[in-house]
């Protein structure tokens, strides 16, 4: 029996020398396998006296679960420590934050126009759009403004060649008009029309960059007066400041495209600010489209969308806007 107890012993220092898997399988060979230790001491139980046997028998029993249970607590005992080390190895600080690819928010002037169109579709306004690549004719000849028209200084622009040569010339619009001029074309009055855009001049300081956005609107049937343009005009800008004692004052001024016309100021802090332009559609700006003066009228203004959302959410510098700096934008999302 002594032999039976050293065997247990042998087999534990044994399985705690094998550094791995493979290699104790390789130690269990030695004791429990066909020709190990535990089957040579087995063949020796047939050679005890019979009554002998079943005590023998037991005790043989015994010391093999135990040698399996030492295997398989040293098999744990690898794979533990395998992956200790693995753990070890691959350490990864899961504390870290992720790179994610951030939210995404509207541009200030996006919001701005599309707060401005819902409220002009509330009031019956349709929405049109135009190319802001135009030929001279619509953002000037057709609006009654013709070549030699001082009044093209203030709009100098940027020109394009065609493909036909210098001679065949398209510029960058420099108003939202040109849009009156191609929704007249294609649609007859009763007209009461919106067209925000992308405008394009050669300015450039706090309050003026080359690109910028405008908001047109247009309104003719056959009684459309100026006191509708006032009423429409303050309406509005009433509704989008959310202030229902803005005022809004008209001073008279020049456009070729609109007869009378006048400038749109809203009181604001303790004085008056320019917001836009507008007048009576011009007659000959409808005789060019094919609507009879005689029988239809009415009025166009003009605003500048940027100005609108400078002023809604207190912006000093217009340039901010086209920066694409995100420090200035998220602060819209
Ligand atoms: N198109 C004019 C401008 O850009 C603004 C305007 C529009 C004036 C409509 C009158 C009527 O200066």
């Amino acid at each position: 029996m002594d032999e039976l107890e050293h065997l247990i012993d042998e087999a534990r220092a044994a399985f705690e020398q094998a550094a791995d898997v493979a290699r104790l399988e390789q130690v269990k060979g030695q004791f429990l396998g066909k020709s190990g230790a535990l089957a040579m001491l087995c063949k020796g139980l047939s050679s005890l006296p019979a009554e002998e046997r079943p005590k023998a028998g037991a005790r043989f029993n015994d010391v093999k679960n135990a040698i399996d249970k030492l295997l398989a607590q040293r098999r744990e005992a690898i794979q533990a420590e395998l992956l200790a080390r693995k753990l070890e190895e691959e350490k990864l600080d899961v504390t870290l934050p992720g790179r994610d690819a951030g939210n995404g928010g509207l541009h200030p002037v996006t919001r701005t126009l599309e707060r401005v169109t819902t409220l002009f579709e509330s009031m019956g306004f349709d929405v049109a759009d135009g190319p802001e690549i135009e030929t001279d004719y619509y953002n000037f000849s057709a609006l009654n403004q013709p070549e030699d028209h001082p009044a093209r200084s203030m709009h100098d622009t940027f020109y394009l060649a065609g493909e036909h040569g210098p001679s065949e010339q398209y510029l960058l619009r420099t108003h939202t008009s040109p849009i009156q001029i191609h929704y007249m074309e294609a649609n007859r009055p009763p007209i009461k029309v919106i067209s925000p855009g992308r405008v394009y001049r050669v300015d450039s300081d706090a309050t003026h960059s080359p690109m910028f956005h405008q908001l047109e609107g247009l309104w003719i049937d056959e009684t459309a007066t100026f006191a509708n343009l006032k009423g429409t005009v303050r309406e509005f800008l009433r509704r989008y400041f959310e202030l229902d004692d803005l005022e809004v004052r008209f001073r008279p001024s020049y456009f070729p495209f609109t007869e009378p016309s006048a400038e749109i100021d809203m009181t604001f802090k303790d004085g008056w600010l320019e917001i836009g332009g507008c007048g009576m559609v011009h007659p000959q700006v409808l005789r060019n489209v094919k609507i009879d003066p005689d029988t239809y009228q009415g009025f166009a203004f003009g605003m500048g969308l940027d100005r609108l959302a400078m002023l809604r959410y207190g912006v000093n510098d217009l340039r901010l806007f086209f920066k694409g700096d995100l420090r200035f934008l998220r602060q819209f999302s």
